[in-house]
């Protein structure tokens, strides 16, 4: 599996990273993020909305009480997930998680290893880890 390796020493170079990955998501795609609290999953959608759907940059905040952030382009929306407060797979359920894939946007997932066995495995991941107070490495696999 082929990955890429970034280092970011603040929350606006894992945007950057992020801005600079975007052109190769489309809609359909699913994006599975993973990294423990406070890694920068959210800043990364930050940098991912602001490469795709600059006009929705502001809207991104996490979405841990509302579990999903629609953040609608013209063409197709970004639909960016927290599963931090889902216990098991009834709870994708009851938030319809199986319908947005079938909505033809982006989907991006924070908490990805709560789900692990239920993400579609052709999908897109990236990994974040806190290295240091202000370090991040990024691992970006896209199944390419
Ligand atoms: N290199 C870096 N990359 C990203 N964020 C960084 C970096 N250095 C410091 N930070 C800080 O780390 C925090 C990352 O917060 P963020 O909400 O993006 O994390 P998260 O992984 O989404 O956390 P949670 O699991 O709580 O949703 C921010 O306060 C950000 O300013
Ligand atoms: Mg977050």
């Amino acid at each position: 599996m082929a990955e890429k390796v970034f280092v970011t020493k603040s929350a606006a170079e894992t945007e950057e990273v992020a801005r600079g990955i975007s052109s190769r998501l489309s809609a359909g795609d699913v994006l599975a993020l993973y990294g423990d609290m406070g890694a920068g999953k959210t800043a990364f959608v930050r940098g991912l909305v602001s490469g795709l759907l600059p006009e929705c940059v502001r809207l991104v905040h996490s979405p841990t009480f509302a579990i999903v952030n629609e953040y609608a382009g013209k063409d197709y929306s970004i639909y960016h997930f927290d599963f931090y407060r889902l216990k098991d797979e009834d709870d994708l359920y009851s938030i319809a998680f199986f319908d947005y894939l079938d909505r033809g946007g982006i989907i991006v997932t924070e908490w990805s290893e709560l789900f692990e066995d239920i993400l579609p495995p052709s999908g897109k991941r990236v990994r974040i880890e806190k290295t240091g107070e202000e370090e991040r490495r990024i691992y970006v696999d896209f199944g390419d």
